[in-house]
């Protein structure tokens, strides 16, 4: 996983994708729950691929005044969270609180409780942000938890699902079939898909993690037969098999993953596309080839 390697003079430089972050990376993190992921890999590289406009577009103010609902899968201590909700109220820094609140709702989730306690504590945005724990792949408590959000709202989906950084380790650690229903899952719950899929060399970086540790291999990572240009392969799952469709590339961040945004098919659109985003999904098209491997 890329990641800073900390300089003698107290800098910080980009490691190729492959070498290890030893200074800030404190153990093996088996699902990527690194304590302090954001400093390695910082929000603003992702913000500043995404237009802060983008969800007032694509879902302007209701009669009703209903927010728009957003889910973070994998949200670890928070830090993009709070990221994304400010750049896409345009919230200035150092804003606390707002009544934002009223527009925009996230709930925020990961696997780890600890991230979950800081996120909880350290939020500016406490009556915006959910932060849960919670095993996105366990079915039961997921479906427990996310409908009892939902109901708040009189809604059965959310608006937005952000997927980030997340895809590899559901992937190492379920399998094809786990990665494949990961993303059937959000798929159904969520109208508009961020998706930041981790290359495959991060899946090499992360076994050879492991092994150096001297810790058990991932379960699945020799078996995996989706493998190779993960982009194209989790664009075909999306596409082809859960009834997505791949909407822009946002580009890629200084670490080579791309911002990829899909839309469910069956989205009753109310207001169209911003002519900008069709654009750049045609710019995405000609740039992604979808062919299964
Ligand atoms: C590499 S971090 C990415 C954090 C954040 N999304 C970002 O991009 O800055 C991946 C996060 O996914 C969480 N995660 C992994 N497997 C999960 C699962 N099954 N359910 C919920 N969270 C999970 C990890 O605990 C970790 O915090």
């Amino acid at each position: 996983m890329a990641g800073p390697t900390e300089l003698a003079g107290g800098g910080v430089k980009e490691t190729a994708a492959e070498e290890e972050p030893r200074v800030l990376e404190p153990g093996a993190a088996p699902f990527g729950n690194f304590p302090h992921y954001s400093r390695f890999h910082p929000p603003e590289q992702r913000l500043r691929l995404l237009p802060p406009e983008l969800l007032r577009q694509l879902f302007p103010q209701s009669p009703k005044n209903e927010p728009i609902l957003g889910l973070d899968v994998g949200c670890n201590s928070g830090d993009l969270s709070v990221a994304l909700y400010k750049h896409f109220l345009s919230l200035p820094d150092g804003e606390t609180c707002s009544d934002a609140s009223r527009e925009l709702r996230l709930l925020c989730c990961d696997i780890d409780p600890v991230l979950v306690k800081r996120a909880k504590k350290e939020c500016p945005f406490p009556d915006a942000l959910t932060f849960i724990t919670l095993d996105f792949m366990n079915q039961r408590t997921r479906k427990v938890l996310l409908s009892s959000f939902l109901s708040q709202f009189g809604r059965s989906v959310f608006d937005i699902g952000f997927c980030m950084s997340i895809t590899m380790w559901i992937h190492l650690n379920h399998g094809d079939h786990g990665l494949w229903e990961f993303l059937a899952h959000l798929s159904s719950l969520c109208r508009y898909l961020l998706v930041e899929p981790q290359p495959w060399k991060c899946y090499r970086a992360a076994a050879r993690r492991l092994r150096k540790l001297g810790l058990h291999d991932f379960d699945h990572f020799h078996s995996l037969a989706i493998r190779g240009d993960m982009t194209n392969q989790i664009v075909q799952i999306l596409t082809q098999d859960h009834g997505m469709e791949l909407i822009c590339c946002f580009g890629n961040t200084s670490w080579d993953r791309s911002l990829l945004f899909f839309r469910a098919k069956q989205t009753t659109e109310t207001h169209p596309i911003p002519e900008s985003l069709i654009e750049k999904g045609k710019e995405a098209g000609n740039r992604l080839r979808f062919q299964r491997q």
